[in-house]
């Protein structure tokens, strides 16, 4: 086997594969995070046409000190997509001695480098980064930290909404087994003027394409694709019957890319799905927690509301 065939993660190779030849062709929005992907939403979460990160952070910092004592003292916080871990400083600030901080996230680079800086900022919390995919089952590590101990989860910033519905309740039946009876703290955004959407993810800055197409350069280095990014655009459009943004890569001419042994034709103008973000109801939301077993026990909003932080407890 050659350098090159054994460098390629096959696992994802199959799974890109499996997506492109759907219908519709989809690739699913974990491929968008590799560290200039990581490094692109950031720069999302700056712009001024993304309101979901600055709402969300104005929630935890208006009702913080509520959050914290709800969740009580020595909490060991299980955050999943956990990306620079700038929300989580929020939190750690107003809990009562919390003891161990586990980030999980894909990118692990990205991840690794943000939880370092947690070490650094709070002496005397634990901290156990895992590098890996949430949407596989996972075991967190033996960890003497862990051991015995009550777990809360923190899944802020809405990513719940990139999965679709059946993967969200499939999500949270998982975080629920690896949560063990703790809660979890989790963000999901709303439903509003589809104006306000189709901006938060069409930024006049050119940030959320750039981000869009980025997969392609991604995914030829992970499963060595001959996407040229170049001849793909970024289309996104808010899709009020299913409640959810959509992005596309939309391809600007009849072209064939190499995938593995395969090659996948498009036609001029035919797209690939790489994310949808469903916008919540609270009704909707709650709903879709208890189908999953859990009983939502709190939720806090802004004032508009925008965006929406629900507690949620096993049933
Ligand atoms: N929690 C942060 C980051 C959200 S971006 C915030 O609220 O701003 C989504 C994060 O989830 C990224 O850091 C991405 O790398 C991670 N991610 C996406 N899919 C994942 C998966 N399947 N497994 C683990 N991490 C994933
Ligand atoms: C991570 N996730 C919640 C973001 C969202 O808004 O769905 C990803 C994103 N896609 C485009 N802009 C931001």
């Amino acid at each position: 086997m050659s350098q090159s065939e054994t460098s390629i993660d096959q696992h994802a190779l199959a799974e890109v594969l499996e997506g492109l030849r759907q219908p519709q062709k989809t690739i699913s929005p974990k491929y968008f995070y590799d560290a200039r992907g990581s490094d692109l939403f950031e720069q999302i979460t700056r712009l001024d046409a993304y309101y979901p990160t600055r709402t969300e952070m104005g929630i935890l910092r208006n009702s913080g000190p509520e959050i914290g004592k709800v969740i009580g003292p020595d909490a060991i916080i299980v955050e999943f997509g956990s990306g620079n871990s700038e929300k989580i400083h929020l939190l750690l600030d107003v809990l009562d001695r919390p003891r161990a901080y586990v980030p999980i996230d894909i990118s692990a680079e990205h991840m690794e480098a943000a939880a370092a800086g947690i070490d650094a900022d709070y002496p005397s919390l634990t901290v156990i980064p895992v590098a890996g995919d949430y949407t596989k089952p996972m075991h967190l590590p033996g960890h003497s930290a862990l051991d015995g101990a009550r777990l809360t989860g923190f899944f802020p910033g809405s990513t719940i909404g990139n999965f679709p519905p059946e993967e969200a309740e499939a999500f949270l039946v998982t975080a629920r087994d690896i949560l063990d009876g703790g809660d979890l703290l989790i963000g999901a955004d709303l439903q509003k003027d589809p104006a306000v959407l189709n901006l938060a993810y069409n930024d006049p800055e050119g940030v959320t394409a750039a981000f869009n197409l980025n997969m392609l350069p991604h995914l030829n280095q992970l499963i060595g694709t001959d996407f040229d990014a170049g001849a793909f655009e970024h289309h996104a459009f808010y899709n009020e019957v299913l409640g959810r943004i959509e992005m596309h890569l939309v391809s600007q001419a009849a072209q064939i890319v190499h995938i593995g042994g395969s090659a996948v034709s498009f036609a001029a103008d035919e797209t690939i799905h790489t994310e949808s973000s469903h916008k919540y109801t609270l009704e909707g939301f709650a709903a879709l927690a208890a189908r999953a077993g859990w009983r939502t026990a709190q939720t806090w909003c802004d004032a508009k509301p925008w965006f929406s932080l629900h507690l949620l407890t096993p049933a």
